[in-house]
């Protein structure tokens, strides 16, 4: 494998371009080869089959064009395929679940010897929150917290269809889901799908200040760097790092809202 090599990185569509934006300002020489399956988007809504066998063709790609490792920026396809794609894959792959463990661990304050309980909405795409990957992931925390699984397809829908800059639409569909709760009592958010993270300023515009905002990307990026270092397959500092964005949707439309959630 060679560190010059690029990085696959892929979502369902538009989602994992937030991740891109963290590759790029975490690890400035790496190229990044991105795939967004936008003609196929969403993924939350089909059957882990199909989330399958859509993963397989993805990857199928990236081989064909030398990545050294891929990164799934998409929580729902990694519910679904992460474990059958290592299987099949020499290459190293790096999933991405809602960081759930980030929003309990709040309540381990070194003052207070007692884990103080977090209340926690999960908001995700309805295959991540009923997949089993998940249900393990909740096993872990829900003894000790109290978390809400919230799926929100239509967050979904909002960016695929370029309207994350209409406020009114945006706002509305948060109240539409998280009305229901006593937000005054919630701890935290945690954003387990990569298209939510472009929605941050809306939810903090929701929420009132002491509940956090926790996304899955950074942590998913410092992994990804200890990966390739532990392959010594970083890229060499001061390489010409870079990002090529395709799509399955060859519009022009997809080119251009990629490019504008690339640098917003
Ligand atoms: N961005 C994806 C995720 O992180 C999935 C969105 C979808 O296609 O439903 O789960």
């Amino acid at each position: 494998m060679s560190s010059s090599a690029p990085i696959g990185v892929f979502d369902s569509g538009l989602g994992g371009i937030s991740v891109v934006r963290q590759i790029v300002k975490d690890m400035p020489d790496e190229q990044v080869l991105y795939f967004g399956d936008s003609a196929n988007a969403p993924y939350g809504t089909k059957t882990p089959e199909q989330v399958r066998a859509l993963s397989f063709a993805i990857m199928e790609r990236f081989v064909v064009q030398g990545v050294k490792a891929v990164v799934i920026a998409c929580n729902t396809a990694t519910s679904a395929a992460v474990n059958d794609l290592r299987e099949q894959y020499d290459i190293p792959i790096i999933g991405m679940e809602p960081a759930l463990k980030v929003a309990c661990d709040r309540g381990d304050v070194p003052s207070d010897p007692h884990h103080i309980p977090q209340r926690v909405i999960v908001a995700a795409t309805p295959l991540t929150l009923r997949e089993r990957k998940f249900a393990k992931l909740m096993e872990r925390f829900d003894s000790d917290n109290e978390i809400f699984k919230e799926p929100c397809p239509d967050l979904v829908e909002i960016v695929e269809s370029g309207q994350l800059d209409n406020h009114q639409l945006v706002m509305d569909t948060l109240h539409h889901y998280f009305d229901r709760y006593d937000l005054n009592r919630i701890d935290s958010v945690v954003l387990g799908c990569t298209h939510f993270v472009f929605y941050r300023d809306y939810f903090r515009e929701l929420l009132p200040d002491r509940a956090a905002i926790i996304d899955g990307n950074e942590g998913t990026v410092r992994h990804l760097r200890v990966v390739l270092e532990s392959l010594g397959a970083l890229a060499p500092e001061g390489a010409a790092g870079g990002v090529k964005l395709a799509n399955s949707d060859p519009s022009e439309r997809i080119a251009a809202l990629s490019h504008s959630l690339l640098t917003r």
